[in-house]
């Protein structure tokens, strides 16, 4: 896929990850972006930080249908296609499920996932109208392993992870490359709460990213060799991982509880 000239639309792109694709990408000769975010403030400054790039900044939820619907129109009427969607924006919150909020479970659902779902039916068109286009999904790393506490964005991901891989499928006659990222511990907002010591950057995660579009891959799996590895042993041997979950169940509750970021 050749990047230069690609009309690019990033949820959650005002921070962490998606802001560090906008980076990467605008290295790789992109110009245009369309962004959605809550924070009207943290689009603004989207344009301050990288003059070089035109901007389409739709201030909104991707959880909310009217504000999916806005922003497709907003994007179909200035570019009359897209490129790259990348369905970025996502939140978390970690709790032992009787303590979660109710507010938690449903918010992380329907960013996480539902949105993301939606986002894309909506935008399918317009992607279909692209010479070659792309459709990145962020998942995660507990995705593919699930870990306590974490019980309902860990869903979330998975939901990502199979729509992803159902979607490819759907489109296998179709001009859209569909892939999907699964990152670990990353250095953003989004893990200011979490207990975490060693953590990838978020340059690290959009360069992997964008490596993996250029090269049709169709899984970038952030972690080295270590998370392969665990990934073959979930799922084939998953006692092994209750085992060590089991064993390092009070740290595994300290790391998380007091990580939110919704
Ligand atoms: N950081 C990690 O360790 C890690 C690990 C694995 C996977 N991931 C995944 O990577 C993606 C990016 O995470 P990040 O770490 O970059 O998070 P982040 O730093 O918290 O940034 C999240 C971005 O999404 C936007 N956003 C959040 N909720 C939204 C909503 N309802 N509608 C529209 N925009 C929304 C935020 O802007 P507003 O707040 O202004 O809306 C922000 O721009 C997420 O899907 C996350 O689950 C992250």
């Amino acid at each position: 896929m050749e990047l230069k000239n690609k009309k690019v639309l990033v949820t959650g792109g005002s921070a962490g990850i998606g802001k560090a694709l906008i980076r990467e990408l605008l290295a790789q000769g992109v110009k245009d972006f369309a962004v959605i975010g809550r924070s009207q403030d943290k689009l603004d400054a989207l344009k301050d930080e990288f003059k070089e790039a035109d901007f389409i900044l739709v201030a909104g939820d991707v959880s909310k249908l009217a504000d999916i619907k806005r922003l497709v129109e907003t994007v179909g009427e200035h570019w009359g296609h897209i490129d790259l969607l990348i369905n970025n924006a996502g939140v978390v919150s970690a709790d032992p499920l009787q303590d979660m909020t109710d507010e938690d479970i449903i918010n992380q659902i329907n960013i996480n996932l539902t949105g993301l779902i939606l986002l894309t039916k909506k935008a399918l068109p317009l992607l279909l109208k692209s010479e070659a286009a792309g459709l990145m999904n962020i998942s995660s790393g507990l995705g593919y392993i699930a870990k306590p506490f974490y019980s309902v964005y860990a869903a979330t991901k998975a939901g990502v992870r199979h729509f992803s891989e159902a979607m490819r499928r759907e489109l296998i006659f179709e001009n859209i490359h569909v892939m999907t990222v699964y990152p670990t511990a990353t250095d953003t907002d989004m893990m200011t709460s979490a207990k975490v010591n060693e953590m990838d950057s978020p340059e690290l995660v959009a360069r992997k990213s964008i490596e993996g579009l250029l090269n049709k891959e169709i899984n970038v799996i952030l972690g080295g060799e270590e998370k392969i590895k665990n990934i073959a042993t979930n799922f084939n041997r998953p006692l092994e991982i209750d085992k060590s979950v089991k064993e390092n169940y009070d740290a595994y509750k300290e790391r998380t509880e007091e990580h939110r970021a919704m």
